[in-house]
C-alpha cells in the first residue's frame, strides 16, 4: 500500500522534533510532502529554522519547509521559551540550515497541495497553534472536504489545561483558529493532553535512546533531556510526556489509542477559560459530533515504536 501523504504543521519545539523524526523513520507508512512552520513555542523565524534543522539532522533536507503565519488570527502571540529554551530546540547542537526556506507561504502550500491532490489524499498533522490550518480553510474553503483528516495535538478536558487552568498551549495561543478548524466540518482527530500525559518518557528509555549512538539519536536525547527539565520542575517527576509524537504514533498504530467521537467547542470569549476545548464526552448537549477525542494510550509499545523508528535515522 502506498505511504499516507502528510503535511506536518509545526512549531519546533523538542517534542515537535520527535514527531517529525518518527514520521521520517517510517517511510513505508508515511510520506512527508512538506513541513509548514507556525509561530508558537517560539517566534516563526525560529520555528521555521528549527524545522529545517531537524529535517537535515535526519538527512532529509530535501523536504521543503514553508514559513507560515507569524502571529495568531486575533490574539497577540504567546510563546513558550520557558519550556523549550530561547532557540525552541535547546539541548542539541544542530547545523545551520543548508538551504533556504521554500518561497511559498505555508497557507498557500497547504491549499495548493490539497487542491492538486485527489480528494482524501492529504492528511494534515498540526503540532502547534492552528493558525496556518485555519487561514487555509478561510482563504480556500474548498480544501475542507478534500482533506483526508486533520490529526492534531492540542486541547485538554479531563486534565484541564497546561498553559492556563482551562487551556492547553496550542489552542490557547490561537483559540480563534481552533474555532475555525473545529467548526469547519473537516474529519478531525484530537490528541489532547488527556492522552499525551500518558506518553511519559522515562529516564531508562532516554538512556536507551542515547545508547543507539547515531547522530540523530544523540541529538534527540539532548533535546529530550533539556525538555524534561521543565517537567521535573513543574511536576516534580523525572518522567515527562512527549506530546507531539502521539499524533504520528496514532497514524502508525491507531490500535495503541482509544477515544470517542464527541462534540468539541472552543472557548473564544471568556478571559478566564479562553482556549478551553469543551469536550462533550457524555453527549449531554446532543450536538452532532465533530471530532474523535483520544484519551487512552498504551505507553510501552508506543515508546518501543518511537525508539525503533528513530534508530533507523542516521
Ligand atoms: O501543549 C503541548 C503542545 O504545545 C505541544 O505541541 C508543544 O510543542 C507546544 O506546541
Ligand atoms: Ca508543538
Amino acid at each position: 500500500m502506498a505511504p499516507r501523504k502528510i503535511i506536518i504543521d509545526t512549531d519546533p519545539g523538542q517534542d515537535d522534533a520527535f514527531a517529525i523524526l518518527l514520521a521520517l523513520g517510517s517511510p513505508s507508512e508515511l510520506e512527508v510532502v512538506g513541513l509548514t512552520a507556525v509561530a508558537g513555542n517560539v517566534p516563526l523565524s525560529r520555528t521555521a529554522r528549527n524545522a529545517q534543522m531537524v529535517l537535515e539532522l535526519a538527512g532529509r533536507g530535501d523536504i521543503p519547509v514553508y514559513p507560515g503565519c507569524e502571529r495568531p488570527m486575533v490574539r497577540p502571540l504567546f510563546t513558550a521559551e520557558y519550556v523549550h529554551g530561547d532557540s525552541g530546540l535547546d539541548g542539541c547542537e544542530l547545523l545551520e540550515p543548508s538551504r533556504p526556506l521554500a518561497d511559498r507561504h505555508a497557507v498557500d502550500f497547504i491549499i495548493d497541495t490539497v487542491m492538486a491532490a485527489e480528494p482524501g489524499e492529504i492528511t494534515l498533522c498540526p503540532l502547534g497553534p492552528l493558525t496556518n490550518i485555519a487561514m487555509a480553510m478561510v482563504k480556500c474553503p474548498a480544501i475542507v472536504p478534500r482533506i483526508r483528516e486533520v490529526v492534531l495535538m492540542g486541547g485538554g478536558f479531563f486534565e484541564g489545561g497546561n498553559t492556563t487552568p482551562a487551556a492547553e498551549f496550542n489552542i490557547f495561543v490561537d483559540p480563534h483558529a481552533a474555532h475555525v478548524v473545529f467548526t469547519s466540518g473537516v474529519k478531525l482527530t484530537m490528541v489532547p493532553i488527556d492522552c499525551t500525559y500518558k506518553a511519559v518518557m522515562t529516564p531508562a528509555w532516554l538512556k536507551r535512546l542515547r545508547a543507539v549512538g547515531t547522530h540523530t539519536a544523540i541529538q534527540a536525547a539532548g533535546m529530550a533531556e533539556f525538555y524534561q527539565e521543565y517537567g521535573n520542575q513543574k511536576f516534580g517527576t523525572d518522567e515527562y510526556p512527549l506530546h507531539d509524537p502521539c499524533v504520528i504514533g496514532y497514524l502508525l498504530r491507531p490500535d495503541l489509542f482509544k477515544g470517542r467521537e464527541c462534540h468539541v467547542a472552543i472557548e473564544i470569549t471568556s478571559p478566564t477559560t479562553m482556549g478551553m476545548t469543551v469536550v462533550d464526552w457524555w453527549n449531554v448537549t446532543k450536538k452532532p459530533t465533530n471530532c474523535l477525542v483520544l484519551r487512552e494510550l498504551d505507553n510501552p509499545p508506543f515508546y518501543e515504536l518511537l525508539l525503533e523508528r528513530l534508530s533507523r535515522l542516521p
